[in-house]
């Protein structure tokens, strides 16, 4: 498409401030598969990661760069040289690679987390700027915590950003603190004072801790910035980013008002919103805007009696421009491979051999149990099977004694790396007496900070979805499992989220 004043560049940061969600890691397969879909949809450029934070993270950084075919490939770097070098070597592979260096110039994170001056801050700016710039054509520079920053100071390294390299200025709102007025008037402050500002990109970056990112990234746009940093399901630090679903549908939706383009397909949110749900481990919640599960359904009379009558009566926008199709195939127990693939399809998921395998076998077991096989129910078997084709450790098979004379006792095997071992322990009820086995299995010191059960459906044959939530050493996992069984989900939520924590482990500590 040909690119106007209008058009706005849609930078997704899902692989990098959306894997900085507490208790959201991914693996090097899913990252590459969470890239695969936003190059296809016409994102613009991707953030892939922070090479320098560890070898799993340039490795990230690096394999996206080679397999992507058309989106630009960034990596983020401090202003240090190590980290702009680490930067540079992992987008080398890139169509058209990008370096993101940011340092934070608000007083309170100069003074108590840089202990740097403003002298110090603009020389470091100009240090790893022009140093990016040696690596790159293409240069982002970030102000962290930029809606807190001294005005004057701000348009200061603006400019020294922008005349020593950097094509892209990107104004983040760190803390999620500003709002839509105040946004705009920052960034309106900045193309109108900084010198140089015409030479470059002005970038949004907003987070949600008053849930005004979405508002304020549009906010910034109506002021100038013509690219807009955000996360797939609004995933990231705290309460999130702005998400990448909302910000393209209000544009799209509102064209009358946000008269800006984009190349983005719309039809693929609903997949990769569950990609990376199902990757993450993290729910969507039910009346999330656009891809959440509520987005599209009427239970009030009226409204229904409305949408019968007329669509428009009480939706803005169809499901089929996100990618919600009207299911067409009932799944059941005589339903084939062919069939249960399609179903996944059109669900939104894309399931490569193994995954689609050993999917079906479940969902034909399930297709036994249960009289009726609904949408939900393939849904939380798929999502299942996500997080579980990662893993070191293996759910064999469990077996319970439980009930009013205790000790309840949990008999377990899995498999760790290939080899079989069992264990018989006892707990205060059939749960922990699971959870004991698996530590005597696995020893690990990791807290348990959450354990939730929900029905997938209605029926006392529904299945059960567990999460488990485990922290070790400021590493927090969540992991999911889905069974007819509330017991064997509970193992395989606990499993799912140690297979996790083992990934956040070896990231972290490379050898
Ligand atoms: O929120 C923030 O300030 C960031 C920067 C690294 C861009 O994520
Ligand atoms: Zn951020």
């Amino acid at each position: 498409m040909n690119k106007t004043d209008n058009y706005i560049k849609i930078f997704d940061t899902t692989l990098r401030d959306g894997e900085q969600s507490p208790g959201a890691s991914m693996s090097l397969s899913e990252k590459i598969q969470i890239a695969e879909i936003f190059d296809t949809m016409g994102i613009d450029i991707i953030e892939a990661g922070f090479p320098i934070a560890s070898e799993g993270d340039f490795e990230s950084v690096s394999e996206v760069s080679k397999v992507v075919k058309n989106v630009q490939v960034c990596g983020l770097a401090r202003a240090g040289d190590k980290d702009v070098d680490r930067a540079g070597a992992a987008v080398k592979h890139a169509v058209n690679p990008r370096i993101h260096t940011f340092i934070a110039t608000s007083p309170i994170h100069m003074k108590f987390k840089l202990q740097m001056d403003e002298v110090q801050v603009i020389d470091a700016i100009h240090r790893s700027v022009s140093r990016a710039r040696n690596l790159v054509e293409d240069v982002q520079w970030s102000a962290e915590d930029a809606t807190r920053t001294d005005r004057d100071f701000l348009f200061k390294c603006v400019e020294t950003a922008i005349s020593s390299g950097a094509s892209t200025i990107n104004i983040p709102d760190t803390v999620g603190y500003t709002t839509p007025e105040e946004y705009f008037e920052i960034i309106d402050s900045l193309i109108n004072n900084v010198p140089s500002a015409d030479k470059v990109t002005f970038s949004t970056h907003c987070h949600n801790d008053l849930g005004l990112a979405v508002a304020n990234s549009l906010s910034g746009v109506r002021a100038g910035a013509r690219q807009i940093e955000c996360t797939m399901n609004g995933i990231g630090e705290r309460a999130g980013n702005a998400a990448l679903e909302e910000l393209v549908m209000s544009m799209k939706v509102r064209k009358d008002i946000l008269n800006y383009e984009s190349k983005v397909d719309t039809t693929l949110f609903t997949r990769a919103s569950r990609l990376v749900s199902s990757v993450t481990s993290f729910p969507v919640q039910y009346n999330k805007a656009i891809v959440g599960k509520n987005a599209f359904a009427h239970e009030s009379g009226i409204h229904q009696d409305g949408m019968l009558k007329n669509n428009e009566t009480y939706e803005i926008m169809t499901p089929e421009s996100i990618g919600l199709s009207e299911s067409t195939l009932v799944m059941g127990k005589h339903s084939g491979r062919h069939a249960f693939k399609e179903k996944a399809f059109e669900l939104g998921y894309e399931l490569a051999d193994n995954q689609l395998n050993d999917a079906f076998y479940r969902f034909k077991d399930l297709a036994d149990k249960k009289k009726e096989i609904f949408d939900d129910d393939i849904i939380a078997i798929i999502d299942d099977e996500f997080s579980t084709s990662l893993d070191h450790i293996k759910l064999i098979s469990l077996k319970i004694e439980a009930g009013t004379f205790g000790p309840q006792t949990a008999d377990l095997s899995v498999e760790i790396d290939n080899k079989e071992i069992s264990s018989v322990s006892e707990g205060s009820g059939p749960v922990d007496a699971i959870f004991n086995a698996i530590k005597n299995l696995f020893p690990h010191n990791a807290d348990l900070q959450l354990y939730q059960v929900h029905a997938v459906t209605q029926g006392t044959d529904a299945q059960a979805e567990v999460s488990v939530r485990l922290h070790e050493d400021g590493k927090t996992v969540v992991g999911r499992g889905a069974d007819t069984d509330t017991l064997v989900a509970s193992a395989r939520a606990y499993i799912a989220a140690l297979n996790r924590l083992i990934i956040k482990r070896e990231k972290n500590n490379p050898n």
